[in-house]
């Protein structure tokens, strides 16, 4: 959450530093700020609401080469402006940007700063508050700036500038992502390499506990320690293009039809020279190493986890569990001899999937990371890493990194079954073709799914979602994507679940949208819609070619039975879409919401 920007060069930064806060919208968008710093000192623009908000409020008639900007999803203390960054120390001498969370900082500002008055409710103002303090005792600013950090409990990244040295910005990182790009007698500081690809595609990494300073011609980063570290740019293998929109009128819809390209990209890149799937065998071995996999993951990325377990489970024949990140931090179950622990995350940056591969590294376990980014701090910090190659995902709703993750758990629990001697009665290559242009039929029926949008979900407030056996874990992914852009109330059940208790839920006209995707289950979940129609449900069956009666609505070309999620969430994505386009919601970012979520 938050994304942080930081320029020194030559050029005037404003429109460097607006431009790169765009990029990281994703990251958080409730409030935004810049910080510019010329020989008239420090000019601080912030502003409630997105970029283009704060765009409003920058003076053009400033030109500054240096300069840090913020955009922020608010931890402590509301959306406004006060609280919005830069936070200025008391004098005004310091300003700086953060993305993470101060844990102790109650305890900092009781300690350290009873004499300062604090003008936002965040923890970061005490920040550029203690560094003041410690310049203020007679340390030089590197030497504030170290000390700051050394206090600080929590996630951060930092960028820190100060009106009486131009020269320098001062940065540091911990836990939360960081970057310094570089450039010819500029360099560049960014909480992504998406925001400053405009600038450059070379970048340098920074490792947690390292403090750097940046001038425009020189990166020094320094261990806590006073250690110097030398590390060798990247290539960041962006194209801008990715990054784009191009004519749509949404990120979610572009990604949402890239899915296609997307499983030909999969298979292309998870092929040998013979065209047979293959997987770094020292995965492979530690998978049938493994007496059980756990799966760790949050959101989206858990719902392809649930649909991977049955890939694992029945072609791989390795027992599986599925958990959600933040509660398996704290409630750990009682693990087998061998685990074997597999987290899977768009980003590659969630806080939550992050604690606990710390604490399974910690205990000695292996760890294989599933991620859309290589090189972030889930993929270095795992052993293994399988990569996505879903291009970037910007809209903040997941879609085609939830099927690039189920497209890849498939491979693996392929490759892992081929070389346990399973013999499978299906060549997956093959099936995945198939799901591609299945996918793509499905992308060419907007209209149709536009229409179901309107009909079941222009006026109500709440929505279930019904499906059996897998189809289940695809009405979780289905009613988050609606609840999530659209704010309707949408629940994804187990279609015998809902007579549990939910069905007393069911008014007269309550969309329940069922899948049927599955012959073992067909009988059984047109059962469940029944009960619901009669208790006055307006029900919307989403079937597969083979198992369709009279009464659904949609029915999905036939697939690969074990493979239907890959297809049947295509519908979904698109309803949730025109739903909340319908409702005049702000698809791509929805309130309250970030996409990559670095704070646990
Ligand atoms: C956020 C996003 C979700 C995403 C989840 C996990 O909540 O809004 O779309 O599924 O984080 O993110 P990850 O990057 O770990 O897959």
């Amino acid at each position: 959450m938050c994304g942080i920007v930081g320029y020194i060069g030559e050029q005037d930064s404003k429109e460097i530093l607006l431009r790169g806060l765009e990029k990281l919208e994703y990251r958080g968008y409730d409030s935004a700020g810049i910080a510019v710093l010329n020989e008239n000192g420090v000019h601080v623009f912030k502003e409630k609401g997105r970029i283009a908000d704060l765009r409003e409020v920058v003076n053009p008639d400033v030109e500054a080469s240096v300069g840090i900007g913020h955009t922020r999803w608010a931890t402590h203390g509301a959306p406004s402006r006060v609280n919005a960054h830069p936070h200025q120390s008391a004098s005004g001498r310091f300003t700086l940007v953060h993305n993470g969370v101060i844990e102790n900082y109650a305890i900092l500002k009781r300690e350290y700063l009873q004499d300062v008055e604090l003008k936002s409710d965040t923890d970061t103002e005490v920040i550029v508050q203690l560094v003041e303090k410690f310049v203020n005792s007679g340390l030089d600013v590197e030497e504030a700036f170290r000390q700051t950090l050394m206090l600080l409990k929590g996630s951060y990244a930092i960028a820190l500038i100060d009106s009486e040295n131009k020269d320098v910005i001062y940065v540091a990182k911990n836990k939360s992502p960081l970057l310094v790009g570089l450039g010819d007698g500029f360099n560049v500081v960014a909480s992504d390499a998406m925001a400053m690809l405009q600038v450059t595609n070379q970048y340098v990494e920074l490792m947690d506990k390292e403090m750097v300073m940046v001038t425009k011609n020189s990166v020094t980063i320094k261990k806590l320690d006073g250690n110097i570290i030398d590390r060798d740019p990247y290539t960041a293998e962006l194209d801008a293009s990715d990054i784009e929109k191009g004519t749509y009128p949404h990120y979610m819809l572009k990604e949402i039809d890239e899915q296609p390209l997307v499983m030909r990209r999969i298979i292309q890149k998870y092929q040998d020279e013979n065209g047979h799937l293959t997987i770094d065998p020292e995965i492979i071995e530690a998978m049938n190493e493994a007496d059980r996999i756990y799966i760790i993951a949050c959101g989206t990325s858990y719902h392809a986890g649930l649909v991977g377990k049955q890939f694992i489970e029945k072609w791989a024949k390795i027992p599986v569990e599925v958990h959600v990140a933040s509660e398996f931090s704290y409630n750990m179950p009682l693990l087998s001899e061998r685990p074997l622990f597999i987290y899977i995350s768009q980003s590659g940056e969630t806080a939550d999937s992050r604690a606990v591969l710390v604490q399974t590294k910690e205990m000695g376990y292996k760890a294989l990371t599933i991620t859309n980014v290589p090189g972030s701090t889930l993929s270095r910090e795992a052993d293994y890493t399988l990569l996505l190659h879903a291009g970037p995902e910007i809209a903040v709703a997941s879609t085609k990194a939830y099927t690039a993750q189920i497209a890849v758990l498939a491979i693996l629990a392929t490759v892992t079954a081929k070389a346990k001697g399973i013999e499978l009665d299906f060549d997956l290559v093959k099936e995945l073709g198939i799901i591609a242009n299945v996918m793509e039929m499905l992308c060419d029926a907007k209209e149709e799914m536009e229409k179901i949008a309107r009909e079941y979900l222009a006026t109500t407030r709440n929505c279930f979602f019904i499906g059996r056996a897998v189809d289940f874990y695809v009405c979780l992914e289905g009613a988050l994507k609606l609840k999530e852009i659209s704010y309707i109330q949408a629940e994804g059940f187990a279609g015998g679940e809902l007579k549990h208790g939910t069905i007393a839920l069911i008014e007269e006209g309550t969309p329940v949208i069922a899948l049927a995707t599955q012959e073992h289950v067909n009988l059984s979940i047109r059962g469940n819609v029944k009960e619901v129609v009669a208790r006055g449900a307006n029900p919307c069956i989403i079937s597969m070619k083979g198992l369709e009666t009279e009464e659904d609505r949609y029915v999905i070309p036939a697939v690969h039975p074990m493979l239907t999620p890959l297809v049947s969430v295509v519908p979904l994505q698109l309803i949730a879409y025109y739903a909340a386009l319908h409702r005049g919601c702000d698809v791509d970012k929805p309130r309250n919401l970030a996409k990559s979520v670095t704070v646990e």
